[in-house]
C-alpha cells in the first residue's frame, strides 16, 4: 500500500491544468507512475492528489506533423520503441527507449514523464538532441512549443509552469544521407553514461556531425564546439580529435565522482562512446531485437473504463485474474501486489525489491509484464491479470513450467514466479524469441541463484525451438 492520496482522472488538458492550480503543491501529476510510486513508497514526497492524465485523448498517439515524428506525451517506452515510424525516423531514439531500464518499466513508465522528471540518469532526453526535438506546453489557456534543450533545466528541473502539461514532443527527422547511434554503459538499471552521435559521412569524411552525451552532467548536453570541428575531418580522425578535447569535455559536461565511477573515468568512456557512436553511425542500420504486438489493448480487447474527474478516495475495480471476473471497491492507494496477494491470496507473486529492479513481482495485464509492487490496482481495470496461479491448466502444467522443472530453471524458486511471468509475457509478444531476445526480455528479472542458463533453455523449449 502507498500513503494515502484522492485520484483525479480528468479527460481534458484544461481540466487537469486547473486542477493543477487549484491544488497547488499538494498535487502532482500522474502518467506511468513509476518514479511516483518508487518517491511516494520511501516517504520522498507524499501528494494528497494524483492527477491521472492517461485519459486525455492529445496526450496519446504516436503520428506524423508537419514532417516531425509527433508523440502523445503519454505514449510509454514500450510503444514507443516498437513503433514503426520511430524505427524509421527516429532509429536512435527507438534504440534508447529500448535499452531504458527493463521490460516493465518500459511497460509502465512514459514519454513525458521520463522528460519531465528529468533524472540525470535517463535515455530519451540525449537520443532527442540529436534531432533537435521540441515539446508542447500547455494550460487550460494556451500552449506554447519549446525547444527540448531549452526545456531540460538542471537535475529534476524543467521550464514547465506550475499549471502547465508536457503535451506532445516532435522530432524531425534527420536530414537525407544522415545516420546516427546510441550507446550507453550501465552498471544497475538507470545508465552510467549515453551518448547519442548523428553524422553525415561521406567516403570516410565527416561532413556534418550532432553529438549529445548525457548522465554525467546535470542534464543531457549538445557538443556543438566539438561538432564543428569534427566537420570535414576524416573519420578515421575522430577519436584523436575528441581524445584532444578532454578540457572542453570537462568544463562542459562537469563530471563528479559518485557510486557509479569516478569523474575521470566517466570522462574517459564519454570519449570512447563518442568516437564509437561516429564510427556506428557511418552507415549504420539498427537491428530491433524485440518485434510484435502482443498485448490485448493494442488489440483494443480491454474494456473502457469509466473516468471519474472528482476527487476519489476509492476506485470500482473491475477486472479479470486468471480468467475470473471480480468486481469491487479498493483503496486507490492500494497496489496490485497487495490487492492479489493480501485480496485475492494469490500470494504465488512474490514482493521482494518493491522498487521496480528485481522482477519478483512480475505479473501479466493487459498482455504486458508488470512490476505488480509499483503498478496501482486501479490501472488493471477493463484489463485481464494472469499470476503464476493462472499459468496451470487444472492439473496439466504450461509448457514453460514443464520446462523449468526439465532444465533445472528453479533452484531456491523465490524469483521462479517472475521469471514464468515475464516468459509468458515474451511468448505473447513473439512465439519464437531468438537466444538474444530472450536475454534482453528477461535481464531485468534477477535470479540470485544464477538459474538463468536453464531459464532461456526452458523459454526456447517451450516455444518449441529446442527438444
Ligand atoms: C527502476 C527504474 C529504472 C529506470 N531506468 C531508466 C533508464 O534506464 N533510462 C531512462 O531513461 N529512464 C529510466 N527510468 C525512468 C522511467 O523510464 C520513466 O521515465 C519514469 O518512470 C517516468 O515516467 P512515468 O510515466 O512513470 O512518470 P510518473 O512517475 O507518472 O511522473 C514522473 C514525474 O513527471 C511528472 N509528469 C508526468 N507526465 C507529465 C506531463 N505530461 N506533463 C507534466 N508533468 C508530467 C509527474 O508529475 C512526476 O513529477 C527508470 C525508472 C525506474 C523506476
Ligand atoms: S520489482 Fe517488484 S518486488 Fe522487485
Ligand atoms: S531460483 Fe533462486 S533466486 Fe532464482
Amino acid at each position: 500500500m502507498l500513503p494515502k492520496f484522492k485520484l483525479l482522472q480528468p479527460t481534458t488538458i484544461a481540466e487537469a491544468s486547473a486542477e493543477l492550480r487549484r491544488l497547488g503543491d499538494d498535487a502532482k501529476l500522474y502518467a506511468g507512475g513509476a518514479e511516483l510510486a518508487l518517491l511516494m513508497r520511501h516517504g520522498l514526497i507524499e501528494p494528497g492528489y494524483l492527477i491521472d492524465i492517461k485519459g486525455i485523448s492529445e496526450l496519446n498517439g504516436i503520428g506524423e506533423n508537419d514532417g516531425a515524428v509527433s508523440i502523445g506525451a503519454c505514449a510509454t517506452h514500450h510503444l514507443i520503441e516498437r513503433d514503426p515510424l520511430v524505427r524509421r525516423d527516429l532509429p536512435a531514439f527507438a534504440h534508447a527507449e529500448s535499452q531504458v531500464a527493463n521490460v516493465r518499466v518500459r511497460a509502465q513508465g512514459t514519454l513525458g514523464g521520463n522528460l519531465c522528471f528529468n533524472d540525470p540518469h535517463s535515455d530519451a532526453g540525449t537520443a532527442l538532441l540529436i534531432h533537435e526535438a521540441s515539446v508542447t506546453l500547455a494550460n487550460d489557456k494556451a500552449a506554447r512549443q519549446i525547444q527540448l534543450e531549452e526545456f531540460l533545466g538542471a537535475m529534476y528541473a524543467t521550464a514547465l509552469a506550475e499549471d502547465e502539461l508536457l503535451t506532445r514532443v516532435e522530432a524531425p527527422p534527420l536530414p537525407p544521407g544522415w545516420s546516427s547511434a546510441y550507446l550507453r554503459v550501465h552498471r544497475f538499471q538507470r545508465p552510467t553514461l549515453g551518448v547519442a552521435a548523428a553524422a553525415k559521412i561521406t567516403n570516410g569524411r565527416i561532413e556534418a556531425a550532432r553529438l549529445a552525451v548525457g548522465c554525467v552532467s546535470a542534464k543531457p548536453e549538445r557538443l556543438r564546439e566539438l561538432e564543428r570541428e569534427l566537420q570535414g575531418a576524416p573519420l578515421s580522425e575522430a577519436e584523436r580529435i575528441v581524445r584532444a578535447r578532454g578540457d572542453y569535455l570537462r568544463d562542459i559536461l562537469q563530471p563528479v565522482d559518485d557510486l557509479l565511477g569516478s569523474a575521470e573515468y566517466k570522462l574517459y568512456m564519454t570519449q570512447v562512446l563518442l568516437a564509437r557512436g561516429l564510427e556506428q553511425a557511418d552507415n549504420h542500420s539498427f537491428e530491433f531485437r524485440v518485434s510484435g504486438f502482443g498485448s490485448e489493448d493494442r488489440a483494443g480487447n480491454a474494456k473502457p473504463v469509466t473516468r471519474n474527474p472528482e476527487p476519489a478516495t476509492h476506485f470500482n475495480l473491475s477486472l479479470t485474474v486468471n480468467g475470473k471476473a471480480w468486481q469491487g471497491e479498493i483503496p486507490v492507494e492500494e497496489t496490485l501486489l497487495d490487492f492479489l496477494r493480501e485480496r485475492l491470496r494469490l500470494t504465488g507473486t512474490k514482493r521482494s525489491c518493491e522498487s521496480q529492479v528485481c522482477g519478483a513481482c512480475t505479473v501479466v495485464v493487459g498482455g504486458l509484464p508488470v512490476s505488480s509492487c509499483s503498478y496501482l490496482a486501479f490501472e488493471a481495470g477493463g484489463k485481464s491479470v494472469t499470476t503464476v496461479e493462472g499459468l496451470a491448466s487444472g492439473e496439466a502444467l504450461d509448457p514453460l513450467q514443464q520446462g523449468f522443472i526439465r532444465h533445472l530453471g528453479a533452484q531456491c524458486g523465490y524469483c521462479t514466479p517472475g521469471q514464468l511471468m515475464a516468459a509468458k509475457a515474451l511468448l505473447l509478444e513473439n512465439p519464437r524469441p531468438g537466444e538474444a531476445e530472450i536475454a534482453e526480455w528477461l535481464k531485468g528479472n534477477i535470479c540470485r541463484c544464477g538459474a538463468y542458463p536453464g531459464i532461456a533453455a526452458a523459454i526456447l523449449e517451450a516455444s518449441g525451438q529446442r527438444k
